[in-house]
């Protein structure tokens, strides 16, 4: 449905001004018209969780992608999965000229997220972003601001935020079963074999300068010569990435913003380098050994913690409150456990029981649910769980700790001006 279209004939049937609730009724039966922008590894299951999760009437209608290879894949699991050919298209600028489609997802590396948003909301489009929002905090301010001039909806892939048990957790957090939260611990942990360098993504056997559009890809980055290791594995180098803070922690900081009530952090150190995958053929540039420390106003601390070369541990954060801890591991389980304080617990603490909650695969229920929920939201039925603000509020927080450990200095956070200063 294009919203236009729909506008005409509301506007020809009923002849009097649009309210926006009858407007947003009047999405509620009409087929939605998508359309993906980047169907790489995180576009293409997207797609696959829009089809096995979210409510019909809705048709994939356009893929855009700058290697060809990704673009029939896209384009196969549209037929595949939805039964229709969707129009493909190399250039986002002439897929957002279709008036037809009324929202895009943006599943595109780091550094193109800003114009693709901007150029899909001066289009008229909805959007789905995925994260970090931005590759900078002033191009995600900028995002935001055209997000509310155009009163569009934008959901930004912070899906932890409709996972089940982060739910629970906020919801535990709120009727005080682990007391007051001052101390949160999160954590980020991965390995492979040396034959397997972290975020070294296997490039395509028959990737090449003709059908990998290199100048597309770099877009708004510094120009240089055709680089199949940076085009294929963007998330090593600072022109398209902030590394680990924009790519794992964002999501911790979020969660942890959610699940406690928090925004953005008042301040942040961060420490780490290339220890692990220092090989010197490899040319990596952003570090796989990150710690960042958050202080919050109001007396809230984050201690995030994040190596690739190791996985013992896994990933998940811990709640640490002065009663009682609730700690999500993987996205699926959850666990609490009481404070004992040495057997002087007392009673209305002794009172409560270890819980352990395991959901196997609650990630892709997330995801499922995250993009429902945006699908639910541009028909004006469910609020947005994770709208741009939100977005960029987890967008500082990444760019603050990549600030402070490429500048080695404490990052502060200016609530009142929105920008940051070193301290
Ligand atoms: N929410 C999550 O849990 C989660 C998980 C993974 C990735 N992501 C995010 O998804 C985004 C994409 O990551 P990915 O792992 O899919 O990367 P990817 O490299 O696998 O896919 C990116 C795709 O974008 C295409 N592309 C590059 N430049 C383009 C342009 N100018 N126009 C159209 N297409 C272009 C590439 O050809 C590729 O197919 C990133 O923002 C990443 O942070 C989020």
């Amino acid at each position: 449905m294009s919203e236009d279209f729909s506008r005409r004939n509301f506007v020809k049937s009923a002849g009097t001004a649009l309210a926006p609730a009858v407007l947003a009724a009047q999405n509620v039966n009409s087929e939605l018209q998508l359309a993906w922008i980047g169907t790489g590894s995180r576009g293409n299951y997207l797609l696959e969780m829009l089809y096995k999760g979210s409510v019909q009437p809705f048709k994939v209608a356009a893929t855009c992608d700058t290697f060809t290879g990704n673009l029939a894949k896209g384009k196969d699991r549209v037929q595949t999965m939805g039964g229709n050919t969707p129009k493909t298209y190399n250039d986002y600028r002439e897929l957002l000229l279709d008036k037809s489609i009324d929202a895009v997802v943006i599943a595109t590396p780091e550094h193109l997220h800003h114009s693709m948003a901007i150029a899909a909301l001066k289009a008229g489009k909805h959007i789905y972003v995925e994260k970090p929002l931005s590759h900078t905090i002033e191009e995600g301010a900028e995002v935001v601001k055209a997000a509310e001039k155009s009163g569009k909806v934008v959901q930004v892939g912070t899906q932890n935020r409709s996972n089940s048990l982060y739910i629970k957790a906020k919801e535990m957090v709120a009727q005080g079963m682990v007391g007051d939260v001052h101390y949160v611990r999160a954590f980020w942990y991965r390995n492979s074999l040396p034959d397997n360098p972290a975020w070294r993504y296997t490039i395509p056997g028959d990737a090449n300068e003709q059908n990998t559009d290199w100048a597309k890809f770099l877009g708004p980055a510094p120009k240089r010569a055709f680089h199949k290791g940076r085009y294929y594995q963007w998330r090593l180098y600072w022109d398209y990435s902030g590394g680990i803070s924009t790519d794992l922690l964002v999501h911790q900081t979020d969660v942890t913003n959610f699940v406690c009530g928090r925004t953005v952090p008042h301040s942040c150190v961060a420490s780490g380098g290339i220890y692990r995958w220092a090989d010197a053929s490899d040319d990596r540039e952003v570090p796989d050994t990150f710690s960042a420390i958050y202080e919050y106003p109001d007396k809230f601390h984050i201690n995030y913690s994040c190596y690739f070369g190791n996985v013992r541990y896994g990933y998940g954060e811990q709640f640490l409150g002065n009663e009682g801890t609730i700690e999500v591991l993987n996205r699926q389980i959850l666990t609490f456990t009481p404070e004992t304080f040495g057997g002087k617990a007392p009673p209305h603490v002794a009172a409560r029981k270890e819980m352990k909650i395991e959901l196997p695969g609650n990630d892709n229920n997330a995801v499922q649910a995250h993009v429902r929920n945006w699908l639910e939201a541009i028909r004006g039925k469910e609020k947005l769980v994770a709208p741009v603000q939100i977005g960029q509020q987890a967008a500082i927080s990444g760019h603050m700790a990549t600030l402070s450990f490429k500048n080695k200095r404490m990052v502060i956070w200016d609530d009142k001006t929105q920008k940051h200063r070193f301290a």
